[in-house]
């Protein structure tokens, strides 16, 4: 039994303060076991009191803790007393009003780099000349504001989250909505719905594209984010070996299952080249991505080397330079095609 499985029986113990079991009830949803041993999930506080709402939070985090595996907890409480019950999610307005297209990034797995190439695709298209929104969508292990340089929280005007412009990009992250180590607090039924009010609810001003960093994986909250939002596409990033693969095809499979086009996929960490002697190495295999692409039908946008620069790049929050920026703009006029930018 995978330690997924055995976070979603222990929760199934848990009475639900108002009826059934928690898992039956539809309160605890969206969980997701990373690495590293944390489990992230949400946890719906609906029709509870404050002091119900702790017990029941000390409960859940107290027997996923006992979970073998687990190292640590991070919950994400949601409420809404108006929200429709669990499975029957009220529709969400989803066109935008100011914003044309929304660009996805995903990946099966986490760590392969999705949020390093998320943000390079934004500056790239701002180098282009778009007017360009990067939305840090990953509840679990936000890292917009690291790859931007963005310290602090986001600022509040005029009732509205005010983006912070970096480097021609407009960028919100859920990194900027909490202190670092506190469980998050929501107003809508699911952190689906809260995310959508990032997108919708922010003040982005006129945009030609909204990228959106999704969580890693595919599990509840990204495929209700995927009906909701409806992005105009989805790029899927991918390490070359076999075990990201297959959670690459599964995000590839998600998304058509809800009719979002796949724009392509992006092979990342491939081919090291050591900086000593010069010789190039496949530490993740090489090429299986483009592979993969071809025998799903799906457009192969490209490869990124696994490079110091890039990783050195990535932590100083700044783009991309030299080659490694010219590649993310061959990717980036790909994209503007495909979505009809
Ligand atoms: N092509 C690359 N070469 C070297 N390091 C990379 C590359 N792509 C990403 N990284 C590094 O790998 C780590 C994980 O990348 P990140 O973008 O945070 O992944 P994800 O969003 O998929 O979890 C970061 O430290 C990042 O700097
Ligand atoms: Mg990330």
């Amino acid at each position: 039994m995978s330690i997924r499985d055995l976070v979603a029986e222990a929760l199934a113990g848990i009475a639900d303060p108002i009826s059934g079991t928690l898992m039956d009830s539809g309160r605890a949803a969206g969980i997701v076991a990373k690495d590293d041993g944390t489990i992230g999930l949400v946890l719906s506080v609906d029709g509870l009191d404050k002091g119900a709402a702790e017990r029941l939070q000390a409960q859940v985090e107290a027997q996923v803790r006992r979970v073998p595996g687990v190292k640590a907890v991070r919950l994400i409480l949601t409420a809404d007393r108006a929200a429709a019950p669990a499975g029957a999610a009220r529709p969400v307005e989803t066109t935008v009003p100011g914003i044309r297209k929304l660009i996805a990034v995903a990946s099966g797995k986490g760590g392969v780099g999705k949020s390093t190439v998320a943000a390079n695709l934004a500056f790239a298209l701002a180098r282009a000349g778009q007017a360009v929104g990067l939305l840090d969508a990953d509840i679990y292990g936000p890292s917009v504001p690291t790859l931007l340089g963005i310290t602090g929280r986001a600022r509040i005007e005029n009732g509205k989250l005010q983006p912070e412009m970096r480097f021609g990009v407009k960028a919100l992250s859920m990194g900027m909505m909490t202190d670092p180590g506190k469980a998050i607090v929501w107003r809508g039924p699911m952190a689906s719905s809260a995310l959508v009010q990032m997108v919708e609810n922010a003040d982005w001003g006129a945009l030609d594209a909204l990228v959106i960093d999704l969580p890693p994986g595919t599990g509840d909250i990204q495929l209700t984010m995927a009906q909701k939002l409806k992005p105009d596409g989805a790029v899927i990033v991918s390490t070359p070996q076999d075990l990201a693969l297959i959670d690459a095809r599964r995000a590839i499979a998600m998304f058509g299952e809800v009719n979002v086009r796949v724009l392509g996929v992006i092979e990342n960490m491939a081919g090291y080249a050591c900086p000593a002697c010069g010789h190039v190495s496949d530490p993740f295999g090489h090429g299986g991505a483009e592979a993969e692409a071809g025998k799903l039908g799906v457009p192969f946008l490209g490869r990124v080397p696994l490079a110091m620069a890039v990783r050195q790049a990535a932590d100083a929050g700044q783009p991309l330079d030299g080659d490694s920026a010219a590649l993310f703009d061959q990717i980036a006029r790909s994209v503007m095609v495909t979505v009809g930018l």
